[in-house]
């Protein structure tokens, strides 16, 4: 089974509007051995979408439904406009539980793959119940930080990835556990897959390259 690996845009410059293009198509060719996501800024989704092959996923997506509704990225424009799929509760966008829950929902309803973050092990135990499609465990004071959350936060990841494959045996779901933070080499890939993880997201090691495809690769 490949990884997945989401490379999460964030609101860097190098990867806002045609330089997310850039990034996005310099990522193309490094989908042989990864199932490769990219998470972009909503305004970016349909740039992006357009230029490559691989799934571009929102940041974040609004919980609104399709009638009388002002200024918000609901989820069925960003499935119209070539999203295929959504992040959301980021630790840089935060949400309240019960807007994770009827988002999650509704996003399952329209069969828009979602991937939920969180910050520790309570925050995963209830989401979990929520049903999103991927989990992303991510430890906020590692993020940009260089430092892989796989070395200092193992027993964190294992417990995490415990709590959602209990999830999944007991419901028969198909939860997907991810985790990220500071990952910046295969060696981090590799040490979230041995602690049962499917994959990784990162961001300021590939965006913040040089020769993001290289890190890629
Ligand atoms: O969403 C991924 C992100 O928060 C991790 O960031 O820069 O530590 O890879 P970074």
């Amino acid at each position: 089974m490949k990884p997945i690996v989401v490379v999460n845009f964030k609101t860097y410059p190098e990867s806002t509007g045609t330089r997310a293009e850039l990034l996005a198509k310099k990522l193309q060719g490094y989908t042989k051995k990864l199932k490769l996501i990219a998470a972009v800024q909503v305004v970016d989704v349909f740039r992006v979408q357009k230029k490559v092959d691989f799934p571009i996923f929102a940041q974040h997506a609004d919980f609104g439904l399709p009638d009388k509704n002002t200024g918000f990225n609901i989820i069925e424009s960003l499935q119209s406009n070539g999203a295929a799929g959504t992040i959301l509760n980021h630790s840089e966008h935060q949400l309240p539980m019960e807007v994770i829950e009827k988002t999650v929902t509704r996003c399952r309803a329209v069969k828009f793959p979602v991937l939920v973050c969180v910050q520790n092990i309570s925050e995963a135990r209830v989401v979990v119940k929520f049903n999103p499609d991927m989990i992303a465990y991510e430890e906020s004071s590692l993020i940009s930080s260089g430092q892989s959350i796989t070395g200092s936060h193992a027993d964190k990841i294992k417990e995490f990835v415990k709590i959602v494959r209990g999830y999944n045996l007991k419901n028969s779901k198909r939860i997907i556990p991810l985790c990220g933070a500071g990952i910046s080499s295969k060696k981090d890939l590799d040490a979230a897959l041995a602690l049962g993880t499917e994959g990784v997201l990162l961001a300021s090691a590939i965006v913040k390259s040089a020769h993001p495809e290289k890190v890629l690769m």
